[in-house]
This record gives structure tokens, sequence and C-alpha cells, in this order.
């Protein structure tokens, strides 16, 4: 893989693995065949991990890390009212839904991850597309005027589908589709290596347009995980492939004050009847790092019930809406 030129503006910094100090275009190479795309990534690595990829000694390994940490700024304390600062800037995207929206506290925010579970046909995909149109919107209508990314595993990404929901809108479908970036991801490792291209896509955009990356989806987050590590044994190894995955988005949505949108198909249980049989797949990892999780499950016809699951700071509840040829409405 060619390596990529480092980009600095404001403070969002583009370095390459290759700007630690350590690594050469050699270990930055083997890091890359492991799914290590970002600093971000090293800095979060265990050394047994950088170790036996790299083929470096422990100690190496220890010292690679913690340069990493240095340059991806992680480890170190945050004063509270810097933490405040941040959450100030917090934006919200209507999911063209009112009631949905308040379920969510005002919408689906900037700076967290949003991940959407359920069944087939109960409504993520549809929502993606929706947001995806809807984060184009005036800020007045619920909207932040902003772009989006779309990294697309399963071909489902319809931009018939767009221009339906965007004349809805009453928006312009060619500038609409125009603002949706949209990618195709062949397998996980470049599932991941497409957050990172779109960090850099995100910059172009800015600087030659003057625009705003507002929200990037990943639609669906498990598929190829679920499909690639199949066993007991490799479980451990997804996790934590997972993990740095969840933790590159979150990075993109802190840099970028922007949403992420995750989707997670869930399997009915039929053996299971206490409880909810639903169960989503990516396990632990997904439900810590997720700060909004919404359970969503089919209704009569084209209404869908939405559930908020363990939010920090929301009370449990339901919403119910609908899907339309429109899009997403109220009830
Ligand atoms: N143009 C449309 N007009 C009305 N309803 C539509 C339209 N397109 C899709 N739908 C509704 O959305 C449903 C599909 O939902 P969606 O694709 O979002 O499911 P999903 O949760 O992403 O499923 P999967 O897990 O298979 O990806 C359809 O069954 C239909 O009810
Ligand atoms: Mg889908």
């Amino acid at each position: 893989m060619a390596k990529k030129k480092s980009e600095s503006e404001a403070n969002n910094k583009i370095v390459d693995l290759e700007d630690i100090p350590g690594v050469g275009s050699a270990i930055a190479e083997k890091l890359r065949e492991a799914g290590i795309y970002t600093i971000e990534a090293v800095a979060v690595a265990t050394p047994g991990e950088i170790s036996s990829i790299a083929e470096v000694g422990e100690s190496t390994a220890v010292k690679i890390i913690s340069s990493a940490r240095k340059l991806a700024e992680i480890g170190g304390f945050e004063s509270g009212e810097k933490i405040l600062e941040r959450r100030k800037k917090v934006g919200k995207i209507t999911t063209g839904s009112k009631e949905l929206d308040k379920l969510l506290g005002g919408g689906v925010e900037t700076q967290a991850i949003t991940e959407l579970f359920g069944e087939f046909g109960s409504g993520k995909t549809q929502l993606c597309h929706q947001l995806a149109v809807n984060v184009q919107l005036p800020k007045d209508q619920g909207g932040l005027e902003g772009c989006v990314v779309v990294i697309d595993t399963e071909n489902t990404f319809r931009p018939e589908r767009i221009v339906q929901m965007a004349e809805a809108k009453g928006l312009n479908p060619d500038e609409v589709l125009k603002n949706i970036y949209v990618a195709q991801a062949y397998n996980s490792n470049h599932q991941m290596l497409l957050v990172d291209n779109a960090k850099e896509l995100a910059q172009k955009i800015k600087k030659d347009e003057g625009k705003n990356v507002k929200l990037i989806i990943v639609d669906s987050l498990m598929a190829h995980f679920r499909a690639e590590y199949v066993g007991r044994g490799t479980l451990a190894d997804r996790q934590q492939k997972l993990n740095r995955h969840l933790h590159d988005l979150m990075r993109f949505g802190e840099i970028f004050n922007a949403a992420i949108v995750v989707t997670n198909q869930v399997q009915a249980k039929p053996d299971t009847f206490f409880g909810d049989p639903n169960r989503p797949v990516g396990g632990h990892i997904v439900a810590h790092t997720a700060t909004f999780r919404i359970y969503l499950r089919k209704s009569k016809g084209e209404l869908r019930v939405a559930r908020l699951i363990d939010s920090p700071h929301l009370p449990e509840g339901e919403a119910i809406f609908k899907v339309t040829e429109k899009g997403i409405t109220d009830k």
C-alpha cells in the first residue's frame, strides 16, 4: 500500500504509521496487513500483539506503543472543562420521526456512536438512508448542513431511495446525492481501512469545498466480522479488531464533530422465550462502546418500534414510527 501524505489542519492531524518513531515501512506494512491502519490502533494495542504482528521484541513493542500514544494523544487526562466544551458542540440530526427524536433526546447525536440493531427488514438501512438525507437539512429543520460518508458492506445503498426521500423533504435530489460519499467494503480489513480513508476524504472536502462531513454510517458493522470469524477460538481476535474499529470510528466523530451510525443484525433465537429473544451479534464490545443503542422491531405493516437500550443519560423507552415511500415518518 502506498504511503500516505501527512496533513495537518487546525487541530486535526493525520499521521501515518511511519511517523511513529521506530516504525519503518516494513513494520508499517506488517501492521497494515494485520488490520492496524492508524496510530490510534497502535496506541490501544497490547505489546504482545504488536510484538507478534511486527516481529519485534516486547520492549521495542512497548516503545512503539508509547510513542503512538503520545502522537495520538491517548491515555492522558482531560479536564472536565475541556470535555464540557466539546460536549457543547454536540449536534443532533432528526430521524424524521418526532417520537423517535424524542426518545433519543432530540435526534442522533454527533461525537457518539448510535447502534441500530434488529432483525432483517426492521428498518436499519432505511433509517441510515434517511439520516444521510436529513443531515443535509438546514439546522432549523433538524439537520447539520453536512455531508455523509457511507461504508456499505452488504451492497444495500440505493441512490433511488435517497432520491425519494430527498424529494419528500423538498430537497434537490442531485445535490443530496452529491453530498453522500459511498464506499463498498469487501472484507473487515478493508472496512477498517475505509475509516482512515474517510478521514482523508473529510479533510479534502473541507479544504476544497468548505463542506463538513457530519455523519459516518457503517451498514452493516458486523456482517464481514461475522462471516470471517467463525468458531469460538477466533472470537477474541474478532473482538479485538472490532474494538479497534469502533475506536477509530469514535475518533472520526470527535475530530469532525460527526455522528456515527452503525447497524447490527440480530437473529431471533426461538429457543429462548424469557426476556428478549434477540441478541445483537457484536457481543459485549459493541454494547460497551455504543453510546446509543436502538433496538428496532417490525410491527404491523409500515409500523416499526424503536427501543432505547442502556443509555447513560436517557430513560429507557419506546417510540413508534413508520417506514413509508417518503421515508421515516411519524405514525
Ligand atoms: N420505497 C419504499 N417504500 C416503502 N417502504 C419501504 C421502501 N423501501 C423499503 N421499505 C421498507 O423497509 C423494509 C426494509 O427495511 P431495511 O432494509 O431497512 O431492513 P434492515 O433492518 O436493514 O434489514 P437487514 O438486516 O436485512 O439489512 C422493507 O421491508 C419495507 O417495509
Ligand atoms: Mg440493511
